[in-house]
Protein backbone atom coordinates (compact mmCIF):
# COMPACT_ATOMS: atom_id res chain seq x y z
CA UNK A 1 0.00 0.00 0.00
CA UNK A 2 2.96 2.36 0.80
CA UNK A 3 5.08 1.68 -2.01
CA UNK A 4 2.76 2.37 -4.80
CA UNK A 5 2.22 5.62 -2.86
CA UNK A 6 5.83 6.22 -2.72
CA UNK A 7 6.08 5.49 -6.20
CA UNK A 8 3.31 7.67 -7.34
CA UNK A 9 5.10 10.94 -5.46
CA UNK A 10 8.68 9.74 -6.68
CA UNK A 11 7.19 10.46 -9.84
CA UNK A 12 5.27 13.27 -9.57
CA UNK A 13 8.38 14.89 -7.87
CA UNK A 14 10.41 14.00 -11.09
CA UNK A 15 8.37 16.16 -13.20
CA UNK A 16 10.56 18.92 -14.71
CA UNK A 17 11.25 22.14 -12.02
CA UNK A 18 9.15 24.40 -14.51
CA UNK A 19 5.77 21.64 -14.51
CA UNK A 20 6.51 21.82 -10.67
CA UNK A 21 6.81 25.84 -10.30
CA UNK A 22 3.57 26.02 -12.63
CA UNK A 23 1.56 23.33 -10.43
CA UNK A 24 2.65 25.12 -7.14
CA UNK A 25 1.28 28.54 -8.76
CA UNK A 26 -1.88 26.55 -10.27
CA UNK A 27 -2.31 24.52 -6.51
CA UNK A 28 -2.14 27.78 -4.54
CA UNK A 29 -4.53 29.85 -6.75
CA UNK A 30 -7.35 26.78 -6.91
CA UNK A 31 -6.78 26.42 -3.19
CA UNK A 32 -7.24 29.85 -2.26
CA UNK A 33 -9.96 30.03 -4.84
CA UNK A 34 -11.50 27.41 -3.32
CA UNK A 35 -11.54 28.37 0.07
CA UNK A 36 -12.71 32.06 -0.66
CA UNK A 37 -15.70 30.34 -2.60
CA UNK A 38 -16.46 27.74 0.30
CA UNK A 39 -16.65 30.27 2.76
CA UNK A 40 -18.38 33.36 0.86
CA UNK A 41 -20.97 30.67 0.36
CA UNK A 42 -21.23 29.82 4.01
CA UNK A 43 -21.52 32.90 5.27
CA UNK A 44 -24.28 34.01 2.04
CA UNK A 45 -26.09 31.07 2.92
CA UNK A 46 -26.05 32.04 6.86
CA UNK A 47 -27.34 35.34 5.82
CA UNK A 48 -29.78 35.14 2.95
CA UNK A 49 -31.82 32.52 5.57
CA UNK A 50 -31.76 34.99 8.74
CA UNK A 51 -33.37 37.50 6.39
CA UNK A 52 -35.45 35.15 4.99
CA UNK A 53 -36.75 33.86 8.83
CA UNK A 54 -37.23 37.72 9.73
CA UNK A 55 -39.25 38.04 6.39
CA UNK A 56 -41.61 35.15 7.34
CA UNK A 57 -41.97 36.10 10.39
CA UNK A 58 -42.57 39.63 9.54
CA UNK A 59 -45.41 38.09 7.13
CA UNK A 60 -46.93 35.88 9.62
CA UNK A 61 -47.21 38.77 12.05
CA UNK A 62 -48.26 40.92 9.90
CA UNK A 63 -51.09 38.95 8.72
CA UNK A 64 -51.81 37.89 12.39
CA UNK A 65 -52.68 41.73 13.27
CA UNK A 66 -54.80 42.04 10.49
CA UNK A 67 -56.67 38.58 10.59
CA UNK A 68 -57.82 39.71 14.37
CA UNK A 69 -60.44 41.61 13.53
CA UNK A 70 -61.84 39.24 11.06
CA UNK A 71 -61.95 36.13 13.28
CA UNK A 72 -63.47 38.67 15.63
CA UNK A 73 -66.25 39.40 13.36
CA UNK A 74 -66.18 35.87 11.48
CA UNK A 75 -65.54 37.13 8.63
CA UNK A 76 -64.39 34.28 7.02
CA UNK A 77 -64.42 35.53 3.17
CA UNK A 78 -62.18 38.62 3.96
CA UNK A 79 -59.89 36.30 5.96
CA UNK A 80 -59.69 34.29 2.57
CA UNK A 81 -59.09 37.33 0.60
CA UNK A 82 -56.45 38.76 3.02
CA UNK A 83 -54.43 35.02 2.91
CA UNK A 84 -55.16 34.79 -0.67
CA UNK A 85 -53.36 38.60 -1.48
CA UNK A 86 -50.77 38.33 1.07
CA UNK A 87 -49.33 35.10 -0.80
CA UNK A 88 -49.86 36.40 -4.09
CA UNK A 89 -47.46 39.74 -3.10
CA UNK A 90 -44.69 37.83 -1.63
CA UNK A 91 -42.68 35.23 -3.99
CA UNK A 92 -41.09 32.82 -1.70
CA UNK A 93 -44.45 32.44 0.54
CA UNK A 94 -46.06 28.83 -0.24
CA UNK A 95 -48.96 28.82 1.74
CA UNK A 96 -50.80 30.43 4.48
CA UNK A 97 -53.47 29.37 6.57
CA UNK A 98 -55.06 30.42 9.90
CA UNK A 99 -56.44 28.51 12.65
CA UNK A 100 -58.86 29.41 15.02
CA UNK A 101 -58.31 28.53 19.09
CA UNK A 102 -59.32 25.17 19.03
CA UNK A 103 -57.31 24.54 15.97
CA UNK A 104 -60.05 24.92 13.36
CA UNK A 105 -59.26 25.76 10.26
CA UNK A 106 -60.43 28.94 9.21
CA UNK A 107 -58.98 29.93 5.91
CA UNK A 108 -55.98 28.60 3.72
CA UNK A 109 -54.49 28.75 0.54
CA UNK A 110 -54.81 25.43 -0.93
CA UNK A 111 -57.25 25.06 -3.64
CA UNK A 112 -59.66 22.58 -1.60
CA UNK A 113 -58.23 21.14 1.67
CA UNK A 114 -54.94 21.37 3.74
CA UNK A 115 -52.30 18.83 3.19
CA UNK A 116 -53.12 16.40 6.72
CA UNK A 117 -50.09 16.24 7.78
CA UNK A 118 -49.39 20.07 7.32
CA UNK A 119 -51.97 21.29 10.54
CA UNK A 120 -49.86 18.81 12.82
CA UNK A 121 -46.34 19.65 12.13
CA UNK A 122 -45.02 22.35 14.26
CA UNK A 123 -48.31 22.68 15.88
CA UNK A 124 -46.98 22.23 20.05
CA UNK A 125 -44.27 24.35 22.02
CA UNK A 126 -43.63 27.53 23.45
CA UNK A 127 -43.47 31.06 20.89
CA UNK A 128 -40.29 32.13 22.07
CA UNK A 129 -39.65 35.69 20.88
CA UNK A 130 -43.79 35.84 19.91
CA UNK A 131 -43.46 32.89 17.03
CA UNK A 132 -41.84 29.32 16.36
CA UNK A 133 -39.94 28.55 13.10
CA UNK A 134 -39.64 24.87 12.14
CA UNK A 135 -38.18 22.83 8.69
CA UNK A 136 -40.50 20.45 7.00
CA UNK A 137 -39.32 18.61 4.38
CA UNK A 138 -41.59 18.62 1.11
CA UNK A 139 -41.76 18.01 -2.53
CA UNK A 140 -39.83 21.16 -3.72
CA UNK A 141 -37.30 20.55 -0.93
CA UNK A 142 -37.00 22.59 2.28
CA UNK A 143 -39.61 24.98 3.44
CA UNK A 144 -39.86 26.92 6.67
CA UNK A 145 -42.63 26.97 8.54
CA UNK A 146 -43.75 30.03 10.96
CA UNK A 147 -46.21 29.87 13.42
CA UNK A 148 -47.55 33.46 15.07
CA UNK A 149 -50.64 33.13 17.72
CA UNK A 150 -53.46 35.84 17.20
CA UNK A 151 -54.37 38.06 19.99
CA UNK A 152 -51.68 35.37 22.21
CA UNK A 153 -53.24 32.20 20.76
CA UNK A 154 -56.37 33.32 22.26
CA UNK A 155 -58.07 34.50 18.63
CA UNK A 156 -55.95 31.00 16.95
CA UNK A 157 -52.82 31.10 14.58
CA UNK A 158 -51.20 31.85 11.53
CA UNK A 159 -49.29 29.86 9.72
CA UNK A 160 -47.00 31.04 6.83
CA UNK A 161 -44.80 28.49 4.71
CA UNK A 162 -41.48 30.04 3.05
CA UNK A 163 -39.49 28.36 0.60
CA UNK A 164 -36.08 28.60 0.13
CA UNK A 165 -35.75 27.38 -3.30
CA UNK A 166 -35.09 30.71 -4.79
CA UNK A 167 -32.36 31.35 -1.91
CA UNK A 168 -30.46 28.16 -2.67
CA UNK A 169 -30.39 28.50 -7.07
CA UNK A 170 -29.09 31.89 -6.05
CA UNK A 171 -26.42 30.43 -4.15
CA UNK A 172 -25.93 28.28 -6.62
CA UNK A 173 -25.61 30.17 -9.67
CA UNK A 174 -23.48 32.63 -7.73
CA UNK A 175 -21.03 29.42 -6.88
CA UNK A 176 -20.76 28.33 -10.17
CA UNK A 177 -20.08 31.92 -11.36
CA UNK A 178 -17.22 32.46 -8.92
CA UNK A 179 -15.89 28.35 -10.17
CA UNK A 180 -15.95 29.66 -13.00
CA UNK A 181 -14.06 32.83 -12.20
CA UNK A 182 -11.61 30.64 -10.33
CA UNK A 183 -10.91 28.38 -13.26
CA UNK A 184 -10.25 31.50 -15.85
CA UNK A 185 -8.02 33.15 -12.89
CA UNK A 186 -6.14 29.55 -12.83
CA UNK A 187 -5.11 29.39 -16.54
CA UNK A 188 -4.42 33.12 -16.30
CA UNK A 189 -1.96 32.46 -13.70
CA UNK A 190 -0.67 29.00 -15.45
CA UNK A 191 0.23 31.11 -18.65
CA UNK A 192 1.29 34.41 -16.20
CA UNK A 193 3.58 31.62 -14.24
CA UNK A 194 5.14 30.09 -17.35
CA UNK A 195 7.15 32.80 -18.73
CA UNK A 196 9.07 33.62 -15.54
CA UNK A 197 9.34 29.66 -14.68
CA UNK A 198 10.96 29.57 -18.17
CA UNK A 199 13.40 32.49 -17.49
CA UNK A 200 14.16 30.65 -14.35
CA UNK A 201 14.62 27.13 -15.22
CA UNK A 202 16.68 28.15 -19.12
CA UNK A 203 20.13 28.62 -16.89
CA UNK A 204 19.42 25.31 -15.51
CA UNK A 205 18.40 23.60 -18.56
CA UNK A 206 21.87 25.06 -19.68
CA UNK A 207 23.89 24.05 -17.02
CA UNK A 208 21.94 20.48 -17.32
CA UNK A 209 23.23 19.96 -21.22
CA UNK A 210 26.87 21.61 -20.21
CA UNK A 211 27.23 18.60 -17.40
CA UNK A 212 26.45 16.09 -19.83
CA UNK A 213 28.91 17.68 -22.22
CA UNK A 214 31.63 17.61 -19.94
CA UNK A 215 30.35 14.24 -18.31
CA UNK A 216 31.43 13.08 -22.47
CA UNK A 217 34.46 14.67 -22.02
CA UNK A 218 33.85 18.03 -23.88
CA UNK A 219 35.44 20.97 -21.70
CA UNK A 220 35.11 23.73 -24.48
CA UNK A 221 32.12 25.45 -23.53
CA UNK A 222 31.36 27.42 -20.35
CA UNK A 223 27.67 28.46 -18.49
CA UNK A 224 26.19 31.56 -18.63
CA UNK A 225 26.22 33.87 -15.58
CA UNK A 226 23.42 36.25 -15.55
CA UNK A 227 22.91 37.64 -12.42
CA UNK A 228 24.24 37.42 -9.09
CA UNK A 229 21.50 35.09 -7.24
CA UNK A 230 21.95 31.65 -6.84
CA UNK A 231 21.98 30.65 -9.74
CA UNK A 232 24.22 32.62 -11.33
CA UNK A 233 26.66 31.19 -8.73
CA UNK A 234 25.85 28.13 -9.89
CA UNK A 235 26.81 28.20 -13.22
CA UNK A 236 29.89 30.65 -11.91
CA UNK A 237 30.68 27.20 -10.04
CA UNK A 238 30.07 25.12 -12.62
CA UNK A 239 32.38 26.80 -14.64
CA UNK A 240 35.29 27.02 -11.97
CA UNK A 241 35.10 22.97 -11.85
CA UNK A 242 34.92 22.64 -15.32
CA UNK A 243 38.55 24.84 -15.67
CA UNK A 244 40.16 22.81 -13.13
CA UNK A 245 38.43 19.64 -14.75
CA UNK A 246 40.29 21.09 -18.03
CA UNK A 247 43.25 21.83 -16.50
CA UNK A 248 43.65 18.46 -14.63
CA UNK A 249 43.09 16.85 -18.20
CA UNK A 250 45.15 18.28 -20.00
CA UNK A 251 47.92 17.91 -17.37
CA UNK A 252 46.98 14.05 -17.31
CA UNK A 253 47.16 13.69 -21.00
CA UNK A 254 51.23 15.69 -20.53
CA UNK A 255 51.72 13.27 -17.98
CA UNK A 256 50.48 9.77 -20.37
CA UNK A 257 52.69 11.50 -23.06
CA UNK A 258 55.81 11.85 -21.01
CA UNK A 259 55.47 8.49 -19.60
CA UNK A 260 55.03 6.73 -22.88
CA UNK A 261 57.79 8.76 -24.78
CA UNK A 262 59.95 7.94 -21.41
CA UNK A 263 58.83 4.34 -21.56
CA UNK A 264 60.14 4.36 -25.53
CA UNK A 265 63.50 5.49 -24.32
CA UNK A 266 64.21 3.33 -21.51
CA UNK A 267 63.27 0.53 -23.76
CA UNK A 268 65.59 1.67 -26.74
CA UNK A 269 68.31 2.55 -24.07
CA UNK A 270 67.93 -0.91 -22.69
CA UNK A 271 68.43 -2.31 -26.50
CA UNK A 272 71.43 0.21 -26.60
CA UNK A 273 73.06 -0.86 -23.07
CA UNK A 274 73.01 -4.36 -24.43
CA UNK A 275 73.77 -4.01 -28.08
CA UNK A 276 76.63 -2.00 -26.87
CA UNK A 277 77.51 -4.61 -24.16
CA UNK A 278 77.77 -7.47 -27.12
CA UNK A 279 80.34 -5.16 -29.25
CA UNK A 280 82.36 -4.52 -26.68
CA UNK A 281 82.65 -8.36 -25.73
CA UNK A 282 83.31 -8.47 -29.75
CA UNK A 283 85.63 -5.91 -29.47
CA UNK A 284 88.01 -7.58 -26.79
CA UNK A 285 87.60 -10.42 -28.44
CA UNK A 286 89.23 -9.11 -31.48
CA UNK A 287 91.74 -7.46 -29.62
CA UNK A 288 92.51 -10.52 -27.62
CA UNK A 289 92.81 -12.29 -30.75
CA UNK A 290 94.73 -9.86 -33.54
CA UNK A 291 96.67 -8.36 -30.97
CA UNK A 292 97.52 -9.81 -27.84
CA UNK A 293 97.63 -13.79 -29.29
CA UNK A 294 99.14 -12.68 -32.15
CA UNK A 295 102.39 -10.95 -30.08
CA UNK A 296 102.42 -14.17 -27.79
CA UNK A 297 102.84 -16.19 -30.68
CA UNK A 298 105.60 -13.71 -31.73
CA UNK A 299 106.99 -14.06 -28.62
CA UNK A 300 106.56 -17.83 -28.45
CA UNK A 301 108.72 -18.37 -32.11
CA UNK A 302 110.89 -15.76 -30.10
CA UNK A 303 111.78 -17.75 -27.19
CA UNK A 304 112.36 -20.53 -29.47
CA UNK A 305 114.65 -18.54 -31.31
CA UNK A 306 116.54 -17.73 -28.40
CA UNK A 307 116.65 -21.23 -26.84
CA UNK A 308 118.82 -22.73 -29.94
CA UNK A 309 121.00 -19.12 -29.72
CA UNK A 310 124.78 -20.34 -29.81
CA UNK A 311 125.96 -16.86 -29.45
CA UNK A 312 125.27 -14.78 -26.42
CA UNK A 313 125.57 -12.05 -28.37
CA UNK A 314 122.47 -13.74 -30.64
CA UNK A 315 120.79 -14.24 -27.21
CA UNK A 316 120.68 -11.13 -25.86
CA UNK A 317 119.88 -8.99 -29.48
CA UNK A 318 117.23 -11.34 -29.14
CA UNK A 319 116.24 -10.82 -25.32
CA UNK A 320 115.97 -7.08 -25.81
CA UNK A 321 113.52 -7.89 -28.64
CA UNK A 322 111.23 -9.95 -26.47
CA UNK A 323 111.41 -7.54 -23.84
CA UNK A 324 109.99 -4.89 -26.41
CA UNK A 325 107.09 -7.76 -27.32
CA UNK A 326 106.17 -8.05 -23.99
CA UNK A 327 106.28 -4.50 -23.52
CA UNK A 328 103.57 -4.31 -26.27
CA UNK A 329 101.29 -6.91 -25.09
CA UNK A 330 101.38 -5.71 -21.70
CA UNK A 331 100.97 -2.06 -22.89
CA UNK A 332 98.25 -3.61 -24.44
CA UNK A 333 96.58 -5.35 -21.94
CA UNK A 334 96.62 -2.47 -19.94
CA UNK A 335 95.11 -0.17 -22.40
CA UNK A 336 92.04 -2.94 -22.45
CA UNK A 337 91.05 -3.32 -18.78
CA UNK A 338 91.42 0.63 -18.39
CA UNK A 339 89.43 0.62 -21.19
CA UNK A 340 87.04 -1.92 -19.94
CA UNK A 341 86.67 -0.27 -16.41
CA UNK A 342 89.12 2.07 -15.14
CA UNK A 343 90.83 0.69 -12.02
CA UNK A 344 91.50 3.28 -10.89
CA UNK A 345 88.01 4.39 -10.40
CA UNK A 346 88.26 1.09 -7.50
CA UNK A 347 91.68 2.31 -6.68
CA UNK A 348 91.85 5.82 -6.55
CA UNK A 349 88.42 6.76 -6.89
CA UNK A 350 86.40 9.35 -8.69
CA UNK A 351 88.12 12.15 -9.13
CA UNK A 352 91.46 10.74 -9.74
CA UNK A 353 89.72 8.83 -12.86
CA UNK A 354 87.78 11.48 -14.32
CA UNK A 355 91.13 13.35 -13.98
CA UNK A 356 93.42 10.48 -16.22
CA UNK A 357 89.99 9.68 -18.15
CA UNK A 358 90.13 13.37 -19.25
CA UNK A 359 93.53 13.85 -20.23
CA UNK A 360 93.88 10.57 -21.98
CA UNK A 361 90.83 11.55 -23.89
CA UNK A 362 91.72 15.06 -24.89
CA UNK A 363 95.20 13.75 -26.03
CA UNK A 364 93.72 11.47 -28.10
CA UNK A 365 90.87 13.51 -29.72
CA UNK A 366 92.79 16.78 -29.73
CA UNK A 367 91.54 19.09 -27.30
CA UNK A 368 92.60 20.44 -24.01
CA UNK A 369 90.33 19.50 -21.08
CA UNK A 370 90.52 21.70 -17.87
CA UNK A 371 89.50 19.49 -14.48
CA UNK A 372 88.77 20.90 -11.76
CA UNK A 373 88.55 18.90 -8.58
CA UNK A 374 90.65 19.79 -6.03
CA UNK A 375 87.64 20.88 -3.83
CA UNK A 376 86.63 17.11 -4.07
CA UNK A 377 87.28 15.56 -0.23
CA UNK A 378 89.54 12.73 -2.01
CA UNK A 379 89.27 10.62 0.95
CA UNK A 380 85.91 10.25 0.95
CA UNK A 381 84.44 7.46 -0.93
CA UNK A 382 80.95 6.82 -2.43
CA UNK A 383 79.05 4.22 -2.77
CA UNK A 384 80.58 2.31 -6.19
CA UNK A 385 77.33 2.99 -7.71
CA UNK A 386 77.28 6.44 -7.58
CA UNK A 387 80.90 6.75 -8.85
CA UNK A 388 80.61 4.82 -11.76
CA UNK A 389 77.08 6.68 -12.75
CA UNK A 390 79.09 10.11 -12.31
CA UNK A 391 82.00 8.63 -13.98
CA UNK A 392 79.69 7.76 -17.01
CA UNK A 393 78.33 10.92 -17.40
CA UNK A 394 81.70 12.81 -17.77
CA UNK A 395 82.75 10.20 -20.33
CA UNK A 396 79.38 10.55 -22.25
CA UNK A 397 79.64 14.33 -21.99
CA UNK A 398 83.18 14.35 -23.10
CA UNK A 399 81.99 12.31 -26.15
CA UNK A 400 79.13 14.58 -27.36
CA UNK A 401 81.65 17.54 -26.73
CA UNK A 402 84.46 15.62 -29.23
CA UNK A 403 81.51 14.22 -31.36
CA UNK A 404 79.11 17.60 -31.67
CA UNK A 405 80.48 20.75 -30.42
CA UNK A 406 83.81 22.03 -32.13
CA UNK A 407 84.77 23.71 -28.87
CA UNK A 408 88.38 25.16 -28.28
CA UNK A 409 87.83 24.91 -23.72
CA UNK A 410 86.43 22.62 -22.48
CA UNK A 411 86.06 21.90 -18.48
CA UNK A 412 85.15 19.69 -16.19
CA UNK A 413 84.57 20.69 -12.48
CA UNK A 414 83.32 18.08 -9.48
CA UNK A 415 82.72 19.40 -5.99
CA UNK A 416 80.62 18.94 -3.02
CA UNK A 417 77.22 20.66 -2.79
CA UNK A 418 75.87 19.69 1.04
CA UNK A 419 75.55 16.37 0.86
CA UNK A 420 75.75 15.47 -2.70
CA UNK A 421 78.31 15.11 -5.51
CA UNK A 422 77.88 17.99 -8.28
CA UNK A 423 79.67 17.55 -11.85
CA UNK A 424 79.80 20.32 -14.82
CA UNK A 425 80.48 19.48 -17.88
CA UNK A 426 81.09 22.70 -20.07
CA UNK A 427 81.99 23.48 -23.62
CA UNK A 428 82.57 26.64 -25.72
CA UNK A 429 81.70 24.87 -28.48
CA UNK A 430 78.42 25.60 -30.78
CA UNK A 431 76.21 24.92 -28.47
CA UNK A 432 72.23 23.37 -29.29
CA UNK A 433 68.81 24.03 -28.96
CA UNK A 434 68.21 21.17 -25.81
CA UNK A 435 64.40 21.64 -25.80
CA UNK A 436 64.69 20.71 -29.84
CA UNK A 437 67.14 17.96 -29.27
CA UNK A 438 65.39 16.75 -26.37
CA UNK A 439 61.81 16.83 -27.69
CA UNK A 440 62.73 15.18 -30.89
CA UNK A 441 65.14 12.24 -28.91
CA UNK A 442 62.79 9.54 -29.12
CA UNK A 443 63.16 9.38 -33.17
CA UNK A 444 66.12 10.08 -33.38
CA UNK A 445 67.43 7.60 -31.31
CA UNK A 446 69.87 9.88 -29.50
CA UNK A 447 69.83 8.71 -26.37
CA UNK A 448 73.30 9.74 -24.83
CA UNK A 449 71.48 12.78 -23.78
CA UNK A 450 68.73 10.71 -22.28
CA UNK A 451 70.95 7.93 -20.46
CA UNK A 452 72.86 10.35 -18.62
CA UNK A 453 69.79 12.08 -17.33
CA UNK A 454 68.50 8.32 -16.44
CA UNK A 455 71.60 7.22 -14.64
CA UNK A 456 71.46 10.73 -12.37
CA UNK A 457 67.31 9.65 -11.70
CA UNK A 458 68.30 6.09 -10.97
CA UNK A 459 70.08 7.38 -7.89
CA UNK A 460 67.78 10.02 -7.07
CA UNK A 461 69.85 12.90 -8.53
CA UNK A 462 69.48 15.25 -10.98
CA UNK A 463 70.25 16.18 -14.83
CA UNK A 464 70.12 19.21 -17.21
CA UNK A 465 71.54 20.86 -19.58
CA UNK A 466 72.01 24.43 -20.05
CA UNK A 467 72.47 25.26 -24.18
CA UNK A 468 71.81 27.60 -26.60
CA UNK A 469 73.57 27.89 -30.79
CA UNK A 470 76.77 29.92 -30.56
CA UNK A 471 76.67 29.71 -27.10
CA UNK A 472 78.31 26.39 -25.85
CA UNK A 473 76.88 23.80 -23.41
CA UNK A 474 76.95 23.16 -19.97
CA UNK A 475 75.86 20.01 -18.33
CA UNK A 476 75.44 20.07 -14.61
CA UNK A 477 74.78 16.68 -12.78
CA UNK A 478 74.11 16.40 -8.91
CA UNK A 479 74.03 12.96 -7.10
CA UNK A 480 73.45 12.67 -3.84
CA UNK A 481 76.13 10.63 -1.46
CA UNK A 482 74.56 7.76 -0.64
CA UNK A 483 72.81 6.60 -3.89
CA UNK A 484 69.17 5.58 -3.78
CA UNK A 485 69.83 2.05 -5.97
N1 LIG B 1 78.22 19.58 -26.05
C1 LIG B 1 77.42 19.65 -27.11
N2 LIG B 1 77.58 20.61 -28.06
C2 LIG B 1 76.76 20.67 -29.12
N3 LIG B 1 75.73 19.82 -29.35
C3 LIG B 1 75.52 18.83 -28.46
C4 LIG B 1 76.33 18.69 -27.29
N4 LIG B 1 75.86 17.65 -26.58
C5 LIG B 1 74.80 17.17 -27.27
N5 LIG B 1 74.59 17.87 -28.40
C6 LIG B 1 73.50 17.69 -29.38
O1 LIG B 1 72.52 16.87 -28.77
C7 LIG B 1 72.24 15.75 -29.56
C8 LIG B 1 71.91 14.56 -28.68
O2 LIG B 1 73.04 14.06 -28.03
P1 LIG B 1 73.04 12.56 -27.56
O3 LIG B 1 71.77 12.30 -26.89
O4 LIG B 1 74.28 12.32 -26.79
O5 LIG B 1 73.03 11.73 -28.93
P2 LIG B 1 74.25 11.46 -29.95
O6 LIG B 1 75.49 11.90 -29.25
O7 LIG B 1 74.17 10.00 -30.17
O8 LIG B 1 73.91 12.26 -31.15
C9 LIG B 1 73.47 15.60 -30.38
O9 LIG B 1 73.17 14.96 -31.62
C10 LIG B 1 73.93 17.02 -30.61
O10 LIG B 1 73.23 17.60 -31.68
MG1 LIG C 1 76.15 11.35 -27.40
Amino acid sequence: MRRPLRRVVARALGVSVRVKIMGIALGLVLLLGVGAVLHSQRVSRATLTRELDERAVSIARDTAVRAADFILFEDLVSLRDLVLDTMAASKDVRYIFVLDARANILAHTFGHFLPPDLQPANSGGEYAGGFRIQRLASEEGILRDVAVPIFGGRAGVVRVGMSAERLERTLTRTTQQLFLLIAAVSLLGVLAAYLPTAILTRPLLELRNLTRAVGRGDFSSRARVRFGDEIGQLAAAFNTMVENLERADAERSRLLDELRAKEQMRRELLEKVISAQEDERKRVARELHDETSQSLASLMVGLKVLESADRLEEARGKAGELRSVVDDVLRGVHDLAWELRPSLLDSLGLAAAIQRSAEEYGERVGLRIDCQVADLDHHRRLPPEVETAVYRIVQEALTNVAKHAQATRVSVVLRHRGDSLLAIVEDDGRGFDVEAVLGTAPVEKRLGLFGMSERAALLGGRFSIESAPGRGSTVFVEVPFEGTL
